[in-house]
């Protein structure tokens, strides 16, 4: 059975992107966006894909807007809900509705840098090597279980947005690898830690690419 997945995003949507373009045993069955200008919608639509502007700015507080994106993506009967850079906190509620079902990407080796401008914070605290991770999505902010992660080198003269786009590069690498995975049935949840059925090694990425 293909696993039906929902993708939530608010802007460009490389990850999203990536996903869609990586030949995966899934059906994307909605694209939501909560900001109606999103590139992300454009690209969905002209995957001829179901896209979804749902305005946040025309929702009084954050429970009455989560509820209305919740009915939504539950209209859309998903076996997944990816997060590919949806930029606004979901309500515990939300969260709750989704448990287990719902991924994120973080452009941060989690738990280091949670939150935002992980790329100048790393560049600030002078670390020498940074990644992403792919992680089921708690009621605690970017501390779910990990799936996987991938570690760039940080070099010296790296500006936020060289970083940034060597982080990218990986990003588009393991999301679809995680989206396999979950597809598949192969996740494995064990003592709140994710691990891959029959495969030790294969959560991590090293990069050394530019
Ligand atoms: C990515 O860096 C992702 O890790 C973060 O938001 C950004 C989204 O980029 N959550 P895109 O919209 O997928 O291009």
């Amino acid at each position: 059975m293909t696993c039906r997945v929902v993708v939530l995003l608010s802007g460009r949507g490389s990850n999203f992107q990536a996903i869609a373009e990586a030949s995966l045993p899934i059906e994307i069955v909605a694209v939501i966006s909560n900001r109606p200008q999103a590139a992300g919608l454009e690209y969905a639509r002209a995957r001829g894909l179901t896209a979804v502007a749902l305005d946040h700015t025309q929702h009084a507080d954050r429970e009455a807007f989560d509820s209305l994106l919740a009915d939504e993506v539950e209209r859309h009967q998903p076996d997944l809900v990816v997060l590919a850079g949806y930029m606004r906190i979901l309500s515990s509620a939300f969260i709750a509705r989704f448990d287990g079902r719902l991924l994120n990407i973080h452009p941060s080796l989690l738990p280091m840098f949670p939150g935002l401008k992980t790329h100048e914070r790393a560049l600030a605290e002078g670390i020498k090597i940074h990644g992403c991770t792919v992680h089921f999505v708690t009621a605690d902010l970017d501390h779910g279980p990990i799936v996987i992660q991938a570690a760039v080198p940080v070099r010296a003269d790296d500006t936020p947005a060289t970083l940034a786009a060597r982080v990218l590069q990986q990003e588009h690498r393991i999301y679809p690898q995680a989206v396999r995975w979950y597809a598949e049935g192969r996740l494995e949840k064990k003592h709140g830690h994710v691990n891959l059925k029959d495969d030790l090694t294969s959560q991590s990425v090293f990069s050394t690419g530019t």
